[in-house]
C-alpha cells in the first residue's frame, strides 16, 4: 500500500509521515529530498533562485515518474505537486494508493512557518495566502481521506489516519 500525504506547506506532511512510517512499518519517501538530490543544489531556495521554479517542477515530475514502481511506502509530497496533475497520476499509477490530505487553516500554517526561510514560496503572507486559496480545492479533489490538523498533535493526526484507513 502507498499512502500519499498531500497538503500545503507546513501542514505536517513530513512529521506525520515519519510517525506513520514507524507505526505502519512502511518506508518513508520524502519527495523534496529526492528533488534536492537530483538538482545537485544545496537547498530548495537555491533551486528556485538559480534554476527557477520551472526546473523545480520538472524535477518533481521526474521524481514522481521514478517513484511509480514503488508499491509499499509513505510518500511525503511537496505542497505544490497538485498543480501538476501528471505528478499525482504518476504517484497513483500502480498498486493500491490512498491519498491523505492534511487540511490545515492558513493562520495555523502561517504561525508555524512564517519565521522559517527555507520555503521560497512562503516569503510573503499575502502571496502565500493566494497560493493557499488556489490549491485548497485541488487537495480536496485528490483526497481519499481528509484530516483536519489544527490544534492536533502529530500523534493524534497519525492515529486518526490509521483509524480511517481501517474503515476504508
Ligand atoms: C512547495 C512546497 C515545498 C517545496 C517547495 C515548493 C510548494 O514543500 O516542495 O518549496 O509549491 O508548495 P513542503 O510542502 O514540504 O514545504
Amino acid at each position: 500500500m502507498k499512502i500519499i500525504l498531500i497538503g500545503f506547506m507546513g501542514s505536517g506532511k513530513s512529521n506525520v509521515g515519519k510517525l506513520l512510517s514507524k507505526k505502519l512499518n512502511l518506508p518513508l519517501i520524502e519527495m523534496d529530498e529526492r528533488v534536492l538530490k537530483q538538482s545537485g543544489r544545496n537547498n530548495i531556495n537555491e533551486i528556485f533562485k538559480i534554476d527557477g521554479e520551472l526546473r523545480f517542477r520538472e524535477i518533481e515530475i521526474e521524481v514522481s515518474k521514478d517513484l511509480q514502481e514503488i508499491k509499499n511506502a509513505i510518500i511525503a509530497t511537496g505542497g505544490g505537486i497538485v498543480v501538476n496533475k501528471i505528478i499525482v497520476d504518476y504517484l497513483k499509477r500502480k498498486g493500491r494508493n490512498i491519498i491523505v490530505f492534511l487540511d490545515t487553516e492558513f493562520e495555523t500554517i502561517n504561525n508555524r512557518i512564517k519565521n522559517n526561510s527555507s520555503r521560497p514560496l512562503f516569503l510573503n503572507k499575502k502571496e502565500s495566502k493566494r497560493l493557499f486559496e488556489i490549491r485548497q480545492p485541488l487537495y480536496d479533489n485528490y483526497a481519499d481521506i481528509v484530516i483536519k490538523t489544527d490544534n492536533k498533535t502529530v500523534k493524534n493526526i497519525t492515529q486518526e489516519i490509521i483509524k480511517k484507513l481501517g474503515n476504508l
